[in-house]
C-alpha cells in the first residue's frame, strides 16, 4: 500500500488509518499533519488522543472509517480543525465555533487574565467586550467571576448567534447581554472595563498569513485598513467620559509589532492615563492596558 492509498481492508484499524491521514495531509502541506489526523479520527471514534494509541491495532468500522476520510479531505483542503469539528478549547472551556466566528485564540487568555486581575476587588463589575465573535472573552469571564455581567457586542449578527450559543453552554445567558453594533455604540451605561480583540491584521498583510485563515475565517474579524489599525483608532476617538466609571480601564489585543504604536497613541490622547503592555508566553507585546486612575474627566 503507498502511504497515501486508502487501506484496502473494509475494516482498517486505528494505526492504518493514521497513517493514511498523516500522509495525505502531508501531501496537502498541512504542518500540523500528525496532529490533525489524531484529532480527527479520536473526534470520529468518541475518545481522547492518548486512548487511540491503546487502541492502534483494533479495527474500525466502515461508517467510521468513511466519515474519519471525510474529515481528512476536508482537513487537506485547508478548512481549520475547530471548524471541522465544530469546537475550540478557551480559558480551559469548549466554545461552538463555525465559520460565522473567528477561532480563539490562546494569546487571547492574556486580556481575559488581566481582566480578572484588574477587576479584583470591584464587586458585581459591568464590562463591555466589544466585538465578541464566538463569546470566547465576554463568556470566560462570566463564567469565572459569577458576580460580573457582560454587554457583549459585535457588528455581525452570525457572531452574535454562536455566543448566544455559547453563553447558554456554560450556564451565563442571563449575564450576557448580546447587541448588534458598530464599536462602542451600543454601550448606554458607564462600565468598570472595556476589552476588545478588534480585528488588527492590515490588508497589506493578508498575503502573509497562513492559507487557512484567509480562506476560512471570517475577514470582518480580521482585517482593519491597510495597517490593522483603523478600528483601534476609531474607538480610541470615540471613547468619552460617559462609557467608563470612575477608575475604569481598558484592555487591547493588538497585532504583533502594533504594541509601542497603540501605547503612543492612548498616551497622546490620555496623557494622564496609566499605560502599560503586555507581553504573551510566547514573549510578544500582545495587550495595550490603559487606566484612568482618576474620576473620570474630559479627558475620558
Ligand atoms: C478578532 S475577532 C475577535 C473575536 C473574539 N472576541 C475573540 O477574541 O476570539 C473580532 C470581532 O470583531 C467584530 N467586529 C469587526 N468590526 C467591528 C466593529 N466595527 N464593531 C464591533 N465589532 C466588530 C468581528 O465581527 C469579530 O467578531
Amino acid at each position: 500500500m503507498r502511504a497515501t492509498e486508502w487501506p484496502a481492508s473494509p475494516r482498517p484499524p486505528v494505526r492504518l488509518l493514521l497513517q493514511w491521514g498523516v500522509s495525505a495531509l502531508r501531501e496537502a502541506g498541512i504542518e500540523t499533519a500528525r496532529l490533525d489526523a489524531e484529532v480527527l479520527l479520536a473526534d470520529v471514534l468518541g475518545c481522547s488522543r492518548a486512548q487511540l494509541f491503546a487502541r492502534f491495532h483494533d479495527s474500525v468500522g466502515r461508517r467510521e472509517a468513511a466519515a474519519y476520510r471525510g474529515l481528512v479531505v476536508r482537513r487537506a483542503r485547508g478548512e481549520p480543525v475547530a471548524y471541522i469539528l465544530g469546537r475550540r478549547e478557551f480559558y480551559g472551556r469548549a466554545f461552538y465555533v463555525d465559520r460565522r466566528v473567528l477561532i480563539p485564540r490562546p494569546e487571547t487568555e492574556l486580556l481575559v487574565e488581566r481582566a480578572l486581575t484588574l477587576l479584583e476587588g470591584r464587586p458585581r463589575p459591568l464590562v463591555a467586550d466589544i466585538g465578541t465573535g464566538s463569546g470566547a472573552i465576554a463568556v470566560t469571564l462570566a463564567a469565572e467571576r459569577p458576580d460580573l455581567r457582560v454587554i457583549a457586542t459585535d457588528v455581525s449578527a452570525g457572531a452574535l448567534e454562536v455566543a448566544r450559543l455559547n453563553a447558554e453552554r456554560h450556564g451565563v445567558a442571563d449575564r450576557v447581554d448580546l447587541r448588534l453594533g458598530h464599536l462602542l455604540e451600543p454601550l448606554d451605561e458607564p462600565v468598570d472595563l472595556i476589552g476588545a480583540n478588534l480585528p488588527y491584521v492590515g490588508t497589506e498583510e493578508a498575503k502573509r498569513l497562513p492559507r487557512d485563515v484567509v480562506q476560512y475565517e471570517p475577514h470582518e474579524a480580521l482585517f482593519a485598513g491597510p495597517e490593522g489599525l483603523a478600528l483601534i483608532r476609531e474607538l480610541f476617538a470615540s471613547l468619552q467620559p460617559a462609557h467608563l466609571k470612575p477608575g475604569g480601564a481598558v484592555l487591547l489585543e493588538v497585532g504583533y509589532g502594533h504594541g509601542r504604536e497603540v501605547v503612543n497613541l492612548a498616551c497622546q490622547q490620555w496623557p494622564q492615563a496609566n499605560v502599560r503592555l503586555h507581553k504573551d508566553l510566547a514573549g510578544i507585546e500582545r495587550v495595550v492596558e490603559i487606566n484612568f486612575l482618576s474620576p473620570a474627566t474630559g479627558e475620558v
